[in-house]
This record gives C-alpha cells, structure tokens and sequence, in this order.
C-alpha cells in the first residue's frame, strides 16, 4: 500500500484535526508492530529512524523492510529519518529512498540552522520528500536514544521563539518543524507543562504543521489539547523501548529453557502492538487511513 511522504498525512491530518502518530523503529519485530496497530486500527503512521539507528539497520534495509511490510496493508506509511544531524546524512537517506527528513540543526545559532534547513529543503523537495525543521531545544534526545530511558528534566529545554519560528519557516521553506513547547525526549521527571499559549501564538503566525517531539509520558488530554492547536504529527520513542524490554524480560524469565527465538519474542512484540495501538487512539487517527 502507498508509501507517501508525511506531509501528504500531515495536511490531512490538520484538516481532519487529528495527528499521525510516528514511532521509531530498528528491526523487525519493531516494524511489524507498528504497521500492524496502524492497520488494525486503519490509521495512516510514519515510520521513522535516528542516524543511529540506521546505523544499526542499515539504511536500505530500513527502507526495503518498511515497503516489503507496507505490501500486505492498506494504510499510507511514511518512512522518516528522525533528528537527521546533517546534510550528508539527509542525503545519504534520500538516496536509501526514505519519504521524509527531519533536519535538526535547533543546537546551531539560528542563522545557521536556516541556512542548513534551506539547503536540506532544496535537495529534498527536489525528490519529492519532505522536510522537518526544529527551533528551540527539545531535551536530550542523544541520551534517550542511546539506552536506558535518561530521566529528563523539561525545565532544561529552551522554548522556540515565535519570531524565529515566523523567520525559520519563510526562509526555509520546511513543510513542518518542531518547535520546543515544554516538552522533552525521554521519560519526564514529573509531569510535562506544555505551553499552549506559545503553541497556539506559533501556529497561528506560521501556519505550517507542528510536530511534537517527545510524546512519551504526555498526559492524552495534553496531547489532544496540542492537536486542536496545530500538531499533526507526534513522536513517540522511549514508551516502545521501555514496553518492548520490559516484556522481553518477562518472557525471557518466565521461559528459561525455550530455545524458540520467536516464541521469546512473540509476547514482546504483541506488547508493541498494544502500546503504539495505545498511542494511535491517543493521537486521534484511528480510522483515518
Ligand atoms: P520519546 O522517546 O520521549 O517518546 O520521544 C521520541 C521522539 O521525540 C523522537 O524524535
């Protein structure tokens, strides 16, 4: 079924006033998981990877598993490079044949980031691919990607700054950003205070879709309360981690002498079904395929 690019959801998404659901991937059973939530519950869903976690996968075999997947399904998937670091690496993910990039250059002062972004969205749009920015600083990714589940403090974010959001988007041109409201990647040390007001003085001057990073841990009516104000499109990470080792290690204790490697992982596997089947129904999307 069709692979598309996210904004194709994400226009769509804004209009039906829902977002689409992205969660990150990196082999198998991860990707299995995924697509089947979204399919079950006709949801359309994106797909994504870190650089370090195409390192793990390889970057043609992300993109040749996704769309062998995609085959027996009916729901538009988007296939997207998350917190791309470069344009070296964008491009590398262009030519693996990804549908979507997200450059993040938000560390860099922001007439740098600009001028990467408008660079990125030059090569891109002229592949047909889309393109993510982001302004301000979402928390720690790095270290919530590398293992554990860092606890992270949201109070160590810098808030996106909505003249540079105006700034950002007019000369960039990205077809959506993330833009730092409050929220932080990992698991939260206490509950996320989101800014809505920052969110809704964002959205209402750029009017381009707004991607919230960091989904793990946002209470639903905090994350139903950001759709109605212009997110279309929501990350979740650490939640699958966290779900998928735990129940590994249940299922790795409560068999010690099975020597099926699919069965050990079955119960992990179905425990990803549930929590990104949880995470689709949070974002709104079920039966929006
Ligand atoms: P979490 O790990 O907090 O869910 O964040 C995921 C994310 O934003 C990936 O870019």
């Amino acid at each position: 079924m069709p692979i598309v690019t996210t904004n194709e959801l994400l226009i769509k998404a804004r209009e039906g006033n829902y977002a689409v659901a992205a969660f990150n991937t990196n082999n198998l059973e991860y990707t299995q998981a995924i697509v089947q939530a979204a399919s079950e519950l006709h949801a359309p869903v994106i797909v994504a990877a870190t650089e370090y976690e195409l390192h793990y996968m390889g970057g043609y075999a992300f993109v040749a598993m996704v769309k062998a997947i995609a085959r027996d399904v009916k729901i538009p998937i988007a296939i997207h490079l998350d917190h791309g670091p470069s344009y070296e690496e964008v491009i590398r993910c262009l030519r693996y044949g990804m549908t979507s990039v997200m450059y993040d250059g938000s560390l860099l002062p922001l007439e740098q980031n600009i001028a990467n972004t408008r660079k990125i969205v030059e090569a891109a749009h002229a592949c047909g691919v889309t393109v993510e920015g982001e302004i301000g600083v979402i928390g720690q990714a790095a270290d919530a990607h590398e293992g554990e589940g860092a606890a992270i403090d949201a109070d160590l974010v810098g808030l996106a700054d909505p003249d540079e959001c105006v700034q950002f988007v007019q000369e960039t041109k990205v077809d959506s950003f993330a833009a730092a409201i409050g929220n932080a990647h990992g698991l939260y040390k206490r509950k996320p205070e989101l800014h809505f007001e920052l969110l809704d003085e964002i959205y209402g001057r750029t009017n381009t879709p707004l991607v919230l990073h960091g989904g793990t841990g946002i209470p639903t009516e905090d994350v139903q309360k950001a759709i109605t104000k212009g997110v279309a499109k929501i990350n979740f990470s650490t939640v699958m981690r966290k779900g998928v080792i735990e129940a590994l290690r249940a299922s790795l204790d409560a068999n010690p002498n099975e020597l099926n490697y699919m069965k050990l992982l079955a119960p992990a596997t179905q425990r990803m079904v549930d929590i990104a089947k949880e995470h689709i129904i949070m974002c709104m999307s079920e039966g929006k395929a």
